[in-house]
């Protein structure tokens, strides 16, 4: 096989672990020897690193993204008979978690230059009995979280923020999770900053929902054996912690890699019929996914697959149009955005440290394809 034909990877997580492995070893062996395994010093370690790089008072392990969703919106007291706003265009977690609640998740359309929440959509989706909006830092490119918090503020709503896909991304001068009430994040492996397993975390100012949480997350224990209210078991290992903690030391590093790499994207296919990217220096973009969009998609993406090229569809439906929520009341072109955008999505490899033979493969193979 030559070099051409080999596969392109679509990340590459094997060669970050080598790069870790014998530290990472190392730190398992003295928790071992500790006899601590879950919610021990290398957790407490890593939430205040957590805290401080995103510049909150307060950060609390979990177990992964979708219950950091949850237990946010259970600590700001959103549940049955309340709607929470929340954008189409994402991950299920994010609607399921307002689902998980026993809230309604009322969708507001997106804006087709960052794939985030519109702010005039969200704003005429306001009804008495919405209690929160949901907005998600999509693929690496925060909300514009100026606009969501200034309707937050007039109607007296909640902000959750779904950081899962946005570690290090920036709004309004500040770092994503730090914008809202709460902030949630999934450290799911394939994340800007991801573990060995699950993980999540939730960060906030909030010196009551920060105490909330850490029950909720343990049985709604505050005292060991004690339980005020039912919470679940949601809390993240030592294991886990220990490799957060070694990645999060070179995290900015990676940022930079997959902005290297996007940038080297977007010089190539400048001028052509693929859609890169906006990357508004606001937004400092972090390059979780590489999503562009380019017209007849699923060929392209067939002819990508016949170049050994992986890709992937982040998303092929809307969640109003969901089968889960066809009670909701969505139909085609309730979202005319978010639709147009789930035909044109492809999401190309990106990773630090994604060697520049392989991007230029990538181009070529789409200047190919798209003629
Ligand atoms: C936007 C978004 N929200 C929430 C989640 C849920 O995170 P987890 O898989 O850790 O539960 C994900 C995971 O991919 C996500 O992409």
């Amino acid at each position: 096989m030559t070099a051409m034909t080999e596969p392109v990877p679509f990340l590459d997580l094997a060669a970050e672990f080598r790069a870790l492995e014998q530290e990472w070893l190392a730190k398992i062996r003295e928790a071992g020897a500790r006899g601590s395994f879950i919610l021990g010093p290398e957790v407490s370690a890593f939430e205040r690193e957590f805290a401080d790089y995103v510049g909150v008072k307060h950060a609390i392990a979990v177990a992964n993204g979708t219950d950091s969703l949850v237990l946010s919106l259970r600590a700001l007291g959103i549940g049955p008979g309340d709607e929470v706003i929340t954008t189409p265009y994402s991950f299920f977690a994010s609607s399921e978690a307002i689902s998980a609640v026993g809230a309604r998740p009322v969708f507001a359309d997106i804006r087709a230059d960052s794939f985030t929440l519109d702010p005039a959509a969200v704003a005429a989706k306001i009804t008495p009995r919405t209690r929160a909006i949901l907005p998600v830092h999509i693929f690496g490119h925060a909300c514009e979280m100026s606009e969501l918090g200034e309707i937050a503020r007039r109607r007296k709503l909640a902000i959750v923020e779904d950081c899962a896909q946005s570690f290090g991304a920036m709004s309004a001068g500040r770092v994503v999770g730090s914008l809202g009430d709460c902030g949630s994040f999934s450290f799911y492996p394939t994340k800007v900053l991801g573990c060995y397993g699950d993980g999540g975390m939730i960060t906030t100012d909030s010196d009551s929902a920060n105490e909330h949480i850490r029950r909720l997350r343990n049985h709604g224990s505050g005292k060991p054996y004690l339980h005020s209210e039912l919470g679940c078991n949601s809390r993240l290992d030592e294991i886990q912690a220990a490799i957060l903690r070694l990645k999060l030391k070179r995290v900015r590093a990676d940022i930079a890699g997959r902005r290297k790499a996007a940038a080297e994207y977007a010089r190539r296919l400048a001028g052509s019929a693929v859609k890169t990217p906006t990357a508004s220096a606001e937004a400092a973009h972090v390059y979780n996914a590489y999503t562009v969009r380019v017209p007849n998609r699923d060929a392209v993406r067939q002819a990508l697959a016949d170049a050994k090229i992986p890709t992937a569809l982040y998303y092929p439906l809307g969640l109003h149009l969901q089968e889960v929520y066809r009670d909701l009341g969505y139909r085609p072109g309730s979202m005319p955005v978010c639709e147009r955008l789930t035909a044109e999505n492809l999401s190309l490899p990106i990773y630090p440290g994604m060697p520049l033979a392989h991007i230029e493969r990538v181009c070529e193979a789409l200047r190919r394809a798209l003629g």
